[in-house]
């Protein structure tokens, strides 16, 4: 009954929804294009989750086959195995495949650097240097199944170095270049890997970041990397050092590549990439997605969530790092041969316009990014977006977080001119690809709704006891196997099953999220309803930010709650108890701060250190952060009951309050 509370009391917090009735329809050119009416959207919606093997079997044709597979699903709950038998390669889907068509000359990348300067790609330049770099992870000995990590800011070669290592059969797991070196090393050591790919550095609003050496703290010591290789980013500005016999330089390993290697036929089944995300323990997981079902997932919803089209200028501008960056930068787009932008900075470097310098200039028409940004620019004022010509743009996207509804408007007017449709993407690190969505063409919007789910994807809203609310609010969870699904928790079997599938005995696909369903069944996304915050749009876990608290030798206890943020959504505050002796001090709370940067990684850094001579706490020692988050948020501390000493709360919120 006490998980219920809390997670009701999320659903109770539903001012952000906008008025249900508050609609705008699909723009004239839908009907133009061929893009799917509202009634075929749901024609098809219904036959892909009626009979997924017809659906996604017709649509898998346009997937390379090595080797044909023998069945499209196989469905062992909780575990799914799609294309069954099959043989593929992911580089093949997403370079070999274009090579005799006119794509092959076509823009792949255009990369533009922070400080400036401008990189075009064409297919087959990127086909050239994928080759060129999976000969050389094969000369260092890299073999199919072994895991290679990369740290790299967003550069060309990112993409480059995941497709390489599709290419020769390694799984790739990239670590995204804000975390600090504990982080990446924790990331290391859970999936073995024996090389990493990094570059010498990075720029980062103005300032250079010295990614190398933190591959270094990193790495040092492991028991596992036999190997280091260096991009170099520009000339000899950032300075590092390469370790003897370890570390080698990217390009003389592409100099001395051959031209062509073979691609792996890999099996359907055979795992492409772990991705580490935010769970509700210390330990991030190891999600793991497959060849065949992640390809197809991600190409069909490229396709038709951003009715990808042969002329179109497409930036993403989520950071590899995250699932975002490997769907909708890498896979989803690349095997759809589409021109797109890559920009390695920040968005207000030099100026708060620099975004909308680069739509500008390199005529962007489908732009995908997360709330958190948009209301940085909201923040930063309209007098840095009226003088840029942003007339090339005929479609906007967010993910990553609920797009308030006053954001979301001021995105449709502001970058959009009331002429561009706003894709509310919902999905996840575990789905693989876009899973609640309006499609351009076919979906009216409501400002604040991600609306209705995608092909395939058999979502519901439950209450806990796991009965289907056609409306109201309640728990997210998906009925049924789709294609990009993750397949499990790198080397914990058990957790993926205990995390996702045990909630209603093994019925439905449990997201973590609540959500909310209006009186024309459009989804409204709540929120987490676990101990994960979304901090501007970075999924962390307080669990794991609690331990490194833990690791400062001033500290005792900790407890960290999310509290809404203007900007970032959902800002971090710390509830510490010191050691016996230890002051409570400014400086301390500076300091703590710090460390957590330092140990997990910028982007995590509390908003706020509260000192607490004692955690409220359950009779049997649980920490109760519902109460701490009613404190940090200055609610009414609601149900206190379950405490051990009810009087200490009280305490905690005045002097929260004074601070
Ligand atoms: C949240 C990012 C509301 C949600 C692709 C989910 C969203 C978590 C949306 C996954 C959206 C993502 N509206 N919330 N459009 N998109 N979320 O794994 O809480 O980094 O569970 O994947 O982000 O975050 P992740």
């Amino acid at each position: 009954m006490k998980a219920k509370k809390s997670e009701t009391e999320r659903l109770s917090d539903l001012s952000r929804v906008s008025d249900e009735g508050e609609i705008y329809q699909p723009p004239a050119w839908a009907g133009e294009t061929g893009t799917p009416s509202m009634s075929v959207y749901l024609k098809r919606w219904k036959y892909s989750v009626e009979d997924p093997e017809g659906f996604w079997g017709e649509l898998a044709r346009e997937l390379v086959w090595e080797k044909k597979y023998e069945k499209v699903l196989e469905w062992n709950r909780p575990h799914a195995r799609w294309f069954v038998g099959g043989k593929l390669n992911a580089s093949v889907q997403c370079l070999d495949k274009h090579l005799n068509t006119p794509v092959a000359e076509k823009t792949a990348l255009v990369w533009i650097g922070e400080p400036g300067e401008k990189k075009t790609l064409s297919y087959r330049d990127l086909y050239t240097l994928v080759n060129k770099l999976a000969s050389g992870l094969k000369k260092l000995g890299v073999k199919r199944g072994d895991r290679v990590a990369i740290y790299m800011p967003m550069l060309p070669e990112l993409p480059i170095a995941c497709l390489a290592c599709a290419r020769i059969g390694a799984i790739h797991s990239v670590v995204f270049a804000g975390f600090a070196p504990q982080s990446l090393r924790d990331r290391i050591d859970d999936c073995g890997a024996s090389v990493v790919i990094t570059s010498d550095g990075g720029w980062r609003r103005g300032s250079k970041m010295l990614v190398k050496d933190i591959v270094d703290s990193a790495v040092d010591g492991s028991q596992t990397i036999t190997n280091v290789v260096v991009v170099k980013r520009g000339g000899d500005v950032f300075s590092h050092e390469m370790k003897q016999g370890r570390d080698v330089y990217y390009e003389n390993l592409v100099a001395d590549g051959d031209e062509f290697v073979a691609p792996e036929p890999m099996d359907s089944e055979d795992p492409l990439f772990i991705l580490y995300t935010s769970g509700t323990t210390g330990k991030p997981k190891g999600i793991f997605h497959t060849h065949a079902g992640y390809l197809l997932g991600t190409l069909v919803s490229s396709r038709e969530v951003f009715d990808l089209r042969d002329n179109d200028i497409f930036w993403c501008t989520a950071d590899i790092g995250w699932i975002t960056g490997h769907s909708y930068v890498i896979y989803g787009p690349m095997q759809n041969g589409a021109t797109q932008i890559m920009y390695e900075g920040a968005p207000n470097y030099p100026n708060p316009d620099r975004f909308w310098e680069i739509v500008e200039q390199e005529k962007v028409t489908i732009f995908y990014t997360a709330p958190t940004a948009i209301r940085a620019f909201m923040s930063w004022g309209d007098k840095w977006i009226k003088p840029r010509d942003l007339s090339s743009l005929r479609l906007l996207g967010t993910v990553g977080e609920p797009i308030n509804p006053e954001v979301w408007r001021w995105y449709h007017k502001t970058i959009g001119a009331e002429r561009c449709p706003i894709v509310d993407t919902w999905w996840q690190t575990e789905t693989g690809s876009i899973s609640i969505t309006p499609l351009p063409g076919s979906t009216p919007t409501k400002p604040g709704s991600a609306t209705l789910p995608f092909y395939g994807i058999d979502a519901v809203v439950l209450d806990e006891s796991g009965a289907e609310l056609s409306e109201g609010g309640g728990l997210l969870a998906i009925r049924k196997p789709w294609p990009a699904m993750m397949r499990g928790i790198w080397g914990d079997e058990q957790r993926y099953i205990d995390t996702y599938w045990s909630r209603w005995e093994g019925k439905y696909y449990f997201a973590g999220d609540a959500a909310y369903r209006d009186k024309d069944g459009y989804f409204w996304i709540v929120g987490r309803v676990d101990d994960v915050v979304n901090v501007s749009g970075h999924r962390i876990g307080t669990a794991e930010l609690e331990s490194a608290f833990i690791e400062h030798e001033a500290v005792i206890e900790a407890a960290v709650v999310g509290v809404p943020h203007k900007i970032k959504g959902e800002g971090l505050v710390g509830f510490v108890s010191l050691r016996e002796g230890e002051q409570h001090t400014e400086e301390l709370a500076e300091e703590l701060r710090e460390w957590i940067a330092k140990k997990i990684g910028k982007f995590a850094r509390p908003e706020r250190v509260m000192f607490v001579d004692d955690l409220p706490k359950t009779r049997s020692g649980k920490i109760i952060r519902r109460l701490l988050r009613n404190i940090a948020t200055g609610r009414e501390l609601g149900d206190v009951t379950t405490l051990a000493d009810a009087s200490t709360l009280e305490k905690l919120r005045q002097q929260y309050q004074e601070e």
